[in-house]
């Protein structure tokens, strides 16, 4: 099938990329892009490990059609941390042992950080419903809405 060109805006930088009219945005972000931050899963929108956020949204990547995102705003993982400057979601994850094998943290991480950029006081609840949607299969959620909850109070003493 014939590539058409995708621009999008990735992590505050334009991008242009060939691509399949049938890739999903998380192979564009992946193989395409080589940024494989964003985890590959279930491919079927069911594990929440290839999430991003699409214009303050949190999606799944793997049943989103990159020709979606044209023209759009995507963040992903690799854009709100690094290893010496971590965006505080991902110091709490670190503090409170959130993760295990951390196959689904930057999921998670990424359905935090919509979350906090909407509600930057969320309760317990709003925490389990924005990750309800993300799978982890070893650590348990109440470490990581502990870690939610713990990263809001910190954004917010920070922007006070
Ligand atoms: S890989 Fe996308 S939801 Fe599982
Ligand atoms: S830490 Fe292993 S799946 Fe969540």
């Amino acid at each position: 099938m014939e590539k058409k060109l995708l621009h999008f805006c990735l992590n505050g930088e334009e991008m242009e990329v060939q691509v399949d009219p049938s890739a999903s945005l998380m192979d564009v972000i992946r193989d395409d892009l080589e940024m494989t931050g964003t985890k590959a899963g279930c491919n079927t929108g069911d594990c929440g490990a290839c999430t991003v956020i699409l214009d303050g949204e949190a999606v799944r990547s793997c049943i989103m059609p990159a020709l979606h995102v044209m023209d759009r705003n995507v963040e992903t993982i690799e854009g709100i941390g690094s290893p010496d400057n971590l965006h505080p979601v991902q110091e709490e994850f670190v503090e409170s042992s959130a993760f295990q094998c951390g196959y689904c943290t930057p999921g998670m991480i990424m359905s935090a950080k919509a979350l906090l950029d909407k509600n930057p006081e969320p309760t317990g609840e709003d925490v389990r419903e924005a990750i309800a949607g993300n799978l982890c299969r070893c650590t348990g959620y109440k470490k990581i809405e502990e870690a939610f909850l713990s990263a809001a109070k910190k954004v917010n003493s920070k922007s006070s």
